[in-house]
């Protein structure tokens, strides 16, 4: 396959996956240095200068607390940037693969959220960063396919599965929250079923790439309590409240992605254990 994939944000968690799952492409792997995608000028000499089939945008700012204090960064990185990338590719006639987030939802709909929802209304900087992404990139581009997805793992990243091993080494009991419901992903699937819908030339729009759980979601809670559980930790394990356990940045309820459009993937059990027993 001789395509020219150019990967941003190849550094993160999920562009490492993404660029393995690639592998057999003509691939180029940008991050910070190579290219700062808040700077118009070097985005489009660069890119133009490669003349890349596909772009795939793993490049964000995901410290969402830290989106609080940086609003202007936010912005810039997963709003402004979006569209710059767009303008670009569009002019080179490619596709633009940009991944958002559950968070651009309103956190009220407890059996989540499809594809076309118009449920739309983050509660944090980093949902309306990411949100001002999304709407760019519907604006300035018509080959794109925007991937949403949602509380995100892999071997490359720090994550929420790593935090509570952490905290089990440090801790002999632990409160986690039990009224916030999302759907955790394994970074390999999604960059898998990314993989997929390329593979398919799928049409182009919205698509939701989660790990399955029932209707709703789970909790961070019940997420802890089966990294435990097949880690093999004994730890004092209590749900606690969101009212609990304050943030900088407010967090939605409920949050979960419902894919319509894609085959399922597997269930986030089966997932969290084989990155357990393997990935790690
Ligand atoms: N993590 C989650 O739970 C989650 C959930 C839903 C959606 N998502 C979305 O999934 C995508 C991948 O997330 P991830 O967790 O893999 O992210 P990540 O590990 O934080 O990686 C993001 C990468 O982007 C780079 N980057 C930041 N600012 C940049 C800039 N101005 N120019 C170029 N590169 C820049 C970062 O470099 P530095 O490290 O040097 O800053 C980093 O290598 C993002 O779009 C994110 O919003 C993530």
């Amino acid at each position: 396959m001789n395509k020219k994939i150019l990967i941003i944000g190849s550094r993160g968690m999920l562009g490492q996956d993404m660029a393995k799952f690639l592998a057999d492409f003509n691939l180029i792997l940008w991050d910070q240095p190579e290219i700062d995608i808040t700077d118009q000028n070097q985005i489009n000499s660069k890119i133009k200068n490669l003349k890349p089939d596909i772009v795939i945008n793993c490049a964000a700012y995901t410290d969402v607390d830290g989106c609080e204090t940086n609003q202007d960064l936010a912005m810039q990185v997963n709003g402004s940037a979006v569209g710059y990338l767009a303008e670009i590719t569009k002019k080179l006639d490619a596709i633009l693969i940009h991944i958002s987030t559950d968070y651009i939802f309103n956190g009220q709909n407890k059996d989540g959220y499809e594809e076309d929802s118009q449920e739309i209304g983050p509660l944090n900087i980093y949902g309306q960063s990411k949100l001002k992404g999304e709407l760019l990139l519907q604006e300035k581009i018509d080959k794109y396919y925007l991937i949403r997805t949602s509380w995100l793992y892999g071997k490359n990243g720090k994550n929420f599965v790593e935090t509570m091993l952490k905290l089990a080494q440090e801790n002999d009991s632990l409160k986690v929250v039990n009224d916030q419901f999302g759907k955790p992903t394994l970074t390999i699937d999604l960059a898998r079923q990314i993989r997929y819908i390329l593979d398919n030339n799928l049409d182009f729009g919205s698509y939701h790439i989660i790990n399955e759980t029932q209707t709703g979601g789970i909790s961070w809670y019940d997420f802890t309590r089966k990294i435990f559980e097949l880690a093999e930790i004994k730890i004092n394990l209590q749900p606690c409240t969101t009212a609990e356990f304050s943030r900088p940045a407010q967090r939605p309820a409920y949050s979960a992605l419902i894919n319509t459009k894609l085959p399922q993937l597997r269930n986030w059990q089966e997932a969290l254990s084989e990155y357990l027993e393997k990935v790690k």
